[in-house]
C-alpha cells in the first residue's frame, strides 16, 4: 500500500514537473531598439503571437510615433542610466528583455542587465545578431563594438547566471536584405558583381530579418530548450557564386569582376586605422566570404533551425523580393 502511495506521489510530481517544463514561462517581453533595422521585425513577431504581451523601451530622444500605437512604450534617458530606480520600475513585471540596441550602444546593455536583475526579470536576449563574436580572427578585424564588446556582454550575462538570469544569443551571419545589396559586392542597378577572388565558392550563412525575429520569438515560446547558450541560425548557406548564379537566373546576364581579398582587407584596415569607417563594408564582406572568420559557423556548430521550427526559405524568392 505504502509502495503504491509513494509510486503515485512520484508519478504526480513527475507529471507536474513535465507540465512546468513544457508550459511556456515567458509572456511579458519588452523590446529595446524597436525602431532600428531589426527592431520592427521583432516587434511584429511578438505582437502577432497572442501568447505574448509586448512593450517597448526607448530613449526619450527617440521618435515614439514610429511604434504601433497599441503597444505600450516607455521612455528612458539617453544612455539608459539617468535613473536606475526608474529603469528598475519600468522593467518590473517583465519576463524577458530583448535587446536590438544599436551596435555602437551595446555596452549600455550592462546598465539594463543590472536593472533587470534588480527588477527580477529572468531572461535577456543581447543585441548579438551577426557574426560569431567568439571568433578571434573576427575580433582582430572588426571594430570592438561589433565583436569584442558584444562578446563581453555575453560574458557578463554568463557571470549573472548564478543570480538566476537566463540568456540566449543569436548568431545569424549578415542580415540577408542588408548584406546582399549593400556590402557583399552585388550592385543591383548595374547588374555587376564584385567577387573576392579564390573565395567565390566558399559557403557561409546569412539570415533574413524576419527569420531572425521568428527565431527569437520561438526560442522564447519554449525557453527551456535554448537558454544560456548561443543559437546558430541561417536562412541560406550560400557562396558568392551561388548568389551570382541565382541573380543571373532571375534577371539575365550579370557582369563580374574580381578583387584580391587580402589587398581589399589591407586597404580597409588602413582606412579604419585613420578613423575612416568607409572601409567597414569591405571588412564585413571579407569576414563573411573568406574562410577563418566564422562566417561558415554551420561547419562547426549545430544548426538551431530545427529546434526553433524555422521555415525553409528559397534563395531565389528572397532575391526576387530584393530586386522588387
Ligand atoms: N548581421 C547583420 O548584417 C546586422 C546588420 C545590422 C545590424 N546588426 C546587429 O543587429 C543589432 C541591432 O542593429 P540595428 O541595425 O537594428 O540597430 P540600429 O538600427 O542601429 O539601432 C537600433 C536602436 O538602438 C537604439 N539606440 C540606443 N542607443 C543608441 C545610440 N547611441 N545610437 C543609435 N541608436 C541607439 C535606438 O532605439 P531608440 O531610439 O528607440 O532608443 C535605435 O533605434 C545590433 O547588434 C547590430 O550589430 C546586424
Amino acid at each position: 500500500m505504502r509502495y503504491w502511495s509513494l509510486h503515485f506521489q512520484h508519478q504526480r510530481s513527475l507529471f507536474i514537473e513535465q507540465k512546468m517544463c513544457s508550459s511556456p514561462l515567458i509572456r511579458k517581453v519588452i523590446i529595446i531598439g524597436a525602431g532600428g533595422h531589426l527592431g520592427p521585425h521583432l516587434v511584429s513577431a511578438f505582437d502577432t503571437d497572442p501568447h505574448f504581451q509586448v512593450s517597448i523601451l526607448s530613449r526619450a530622444s527617440s521618435d515614439c510615433s514610429r511604434f504601433p500605437s497599441h503597444i505600450p512604450s516607455y521612455c528612458v534617458g539617453e544612455n539608459y542610466d539617468t535613473s536606475e530606480s526608474e529603469l528598475v520600475e519600468l522593467l518590473r513585471g517583465q519576463d524577458a528583455i530583448i535587446s536590438a540596441i544599436a551596435a555602437q550602444a551595446v555596452q549600455q546593455q550592462k546598465t539594463i542587465i543590472n536593472a533587470a536583475l534588480k527588477a527580477g526579470v529572468k531572461y535577456f536576449v543581447p543585441s548579438e545578431f551577426g557574426h560569431d563574436t567568439r571568433n578571434e580572427q573576427l575580433a582582430q578585424l572588426l571594430p570592438p563594438f561589433l565583436v569584442t564588446q558584444k562578446r563581453q556582454i555575453v560574458e557578463y550575462l554568463q557571470s549573472k547566471e548564478v543570480e538566476g538570469l537566463k540568456w540566449t544569443a543569436f548568431v545569424t551571419g549578415p542580415f540577408f536584405e542588408i548584406a546582399v545589396p549593400h556590402f557583399l559586392g552585388f550592385d543591383f542597378r548595374s547588374r555587376h558583381a564584385t567577387i573576392l577572388d579564390g573565395h567565390e565558392n566558399h559557403h557561409w550563412s546569412t539570415t533574413t530579418l524576419s527569420t531572425t525575429a521568428l527565431a527569437v520569438k520561438n526560442a522564447l515560446l519554449e525557453p527551456i530548450k535554448a537558454t544560456n547558450t548561443y543559437l546558430f541560425i541561417e536562412s541560406f548557406n550560400v557562396s558568392q557564386n551561388g548568389i551570382l548564379s541565382a541573380l543571373g537566373r532571375l534577371t539575365g546576364r550579370w557582369d563580374e569582376s574580381y578583387q584580391n581579398a587580402e589587398e581589399e582587407k589591407r586597404r580597409a584596415l588602413e582606412e579604419l586605422s585613420q578613423g575612416n569607417f568607409s572601409g567597414l563594408p569591405t571588412l564585413m564582406r571579407y569576414v563573411t566570404c573568406v574562410e577563418g572568420c566564422g562566417g561558415d559557423y554551420m561547419n562547426y556548430e549545430a544548426s538551431a533551425n530545427g529546434l526553433l521550427s524555422l521555415p525553409e526559405e528559397r534563395l531565389e524568392s528572397a532575391l526576387q523580393k530584393l530586386l522588387e
